[in-house]
C-alpha cells in the first residue's frame, strides 16, 4: 500500500461526511498492520461536542473487527467536498493514535492541489501519555 493509494481511499472517504454544521468534509484512510484499510469520515451532531472526526471514525471501525496494531493514516478534507485545507489531526485524535500506535506511525496531511506532508506520531505528539 503506497502512500498516494492511501490518500486515494481518504479523499474517497471524504464523500461519506456527514458535516451539516460546520461544511466541512473530513475523510481518513487507515492502515492496519496485516494490509487492511478502514475509511473514515467525520460525523457531526447539533450538540457540537458528539462529533466524530474522520481519523477517529477509522480507528474505531477498525478496534471493533479486532485490529489493534496500525501503520499509517491518510486524511483530508475541505469545505463542500473539495480539499481546500490542510486536515491535520485535532489532539483528540492524536491521543487516539497513542493509545494503538508506535512512535513511527505514519501521518499523511493531504494539502490542495494534491501534495501532502508526511509527519510520524512521535512528531505530532511528542510526550504523549499512555499507561
Ligand atoms: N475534523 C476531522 O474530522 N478531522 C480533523 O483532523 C479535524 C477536524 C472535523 C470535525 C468537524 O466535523 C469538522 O472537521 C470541522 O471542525
Amino acid at each position: 500500500m503506497t502512500p498516494e493509494k492511501l490518500m486515494d481511499l481518504a479523499k474517497q472517504a471524504m464523500k461519506q461526511a456527514y458535516a451539516p454544521y460546520s461544511g466541512y468534509y473530513v475523510g481518513a484512510a487507515l492502515l492496519c498492520e496485516d494490509g487492511s484499510v478502514y475509511q473514515g469520515c467525520n460525523i457531526e451532531n447539533a450538540s457540537y461536542s458528539p462529533t466524530n472526526c474522520a481519523e477517529r471514525t477509522a480507528f474505531f471501525k477498525a478496534v471493533y473487527d479486532g485490529h489493534r496494531k496500525f501503520k499509517a493514516i491518510a486524511v483530508c478534507g475541505g469545505k463542500g467536498g473539495e480539499i481546500t485545507d490542510a486536515f491535520y489531526p485535532c489532539g483528540v485524535c492524536r491521543q487516539v493514535m497513542r493509545e494503538f500506535c508506535d512512535d513511527d506511525f505514519m501521518i499523511y496531511v493531504i494539502l490542495p492541489g494534491g501534495s501532502f506532508e508526511s509527519y510520524t506520531l512521535a512528531q505530532l505528539l511528542p510526550s504523549g501519555f499512555t499507561l
